[in-house]
């Protein structure tokens, strides 16, 4: 039996990942504690979730952040720690391909609001950030905040398809409209790029001639909330690390992966 792990929790909106999570941890099955949920969007459903098992929430207003930094970017309060230039050159989320004015006000304004997120979320002192349907992407200002050690990631995401397909917004229509046979979902740690992180767990389901896209969300969202709990385990028992894999191809190219070993039970 390790010791409980405080979990903090970003969500967007239903929340029943996040449920899921918190019967686990209620049941015994995760060794930890949600000690906050916290999310960008005001509305969030999941949010009634978290008071009913009594634990803190707050909101950073996203969509008020952005629509101020539309108005005067240079008025947006920014922390004096953040490099803007370094934070756009070493993020991944936009390609090369996208304006620098546009890449500038989009790191802009996920800064200031990375900022305000950071500082309601330090009094809890959360050992894993997990995002249970949060739908920002998080910049490296955030990401090199709460990742403390480079080779001990700390955040958690789930994505509703088998990445590396599909990344996004929109996994299980993205699958479904592929015309995929097999669907799925994985959690993996969160790095610079869009759902481009070390994979931890995935699960998948058939897709069959009478699902529509309603019943590939249903059967997706059942394994979400078994395989989600399942890897914060594996992090709570101290059993994940992230190892890179140099490999020599045929034609002499080496090309590396990040790969998550998961270690046997003590
Ligand atoms: C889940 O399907 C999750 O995989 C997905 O949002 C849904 C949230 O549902 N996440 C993403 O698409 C992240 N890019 P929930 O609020 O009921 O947990």
């Amino acid at each position: 039996m390790t010791s409980k792990i405080r979990i903090g929790a970003l969500i967007s909106g239903g929340g029943t990942n996040l449920q899921a999570i918190i019967d686990a941890c209620e049941a015994g099955g995760i060794d930890a504690r949600v000690v906050f949920v916290g999310t960008d969007n005001p509305g969030a459903k999941g949010l009634e979730r978290a008071r009913r098992h009594g634990i803190p929430t707050f909101v950073v207003d996203y969509a008020e952040i952005i629509r101020r930094c539309g108005q005067a970017p240079d008025a947006l309060p920014l922390p004096a720690d953040a490099d803007i230039a370094a934070i756009t050159t070493k993020q991944s989320l936009l390609g090369p391909t996208v304006p620098a004015e546009k890449k500038g006000r989009f790191v802009v304004s996920r800064v200031a609001a990375e900022a305000r997120l950071l500082a309601e979320m330090a009094p809890y002192r959360p050992d894993l950030l997990v995002l249970a349907g949060f739908m920002r992407n998080l910049t490296p200002y955030f990401i090199d905040h709460f990742n403390i050690d480079p080779g001990f990631p700390r955040i958690m995401n789930i994505h509703p398809a088998l990445l590396p397909a599909f990344p996004g917004v929109d996994g299980y229509g993205d699958t479904f409209r592929y015309g995929c046979k097999v669907g799925g979902c994985t959690v993996h740690f969160i790095d610079y790029g869009e759902d481009s992180g070390p994979i931890i767990g995935q699960r998948s389901f058939p897709i069959e001639e009478g699902d529509t896209l309603d019943t590939v969300k249903k059967k997706g969202l059942a394994l979400e909330w078994l395989l989600y709990p399942q890897c914060i385990q594996w992090f709570a028992e101290n059993r994940l690390q992230v190892v890179t894999i140099t490999h020599t191809l045929d034609d002499g190219r080496v090309v590396q992966r990040r790969v998550v070993k998961v270690a046997q039970p003590e």
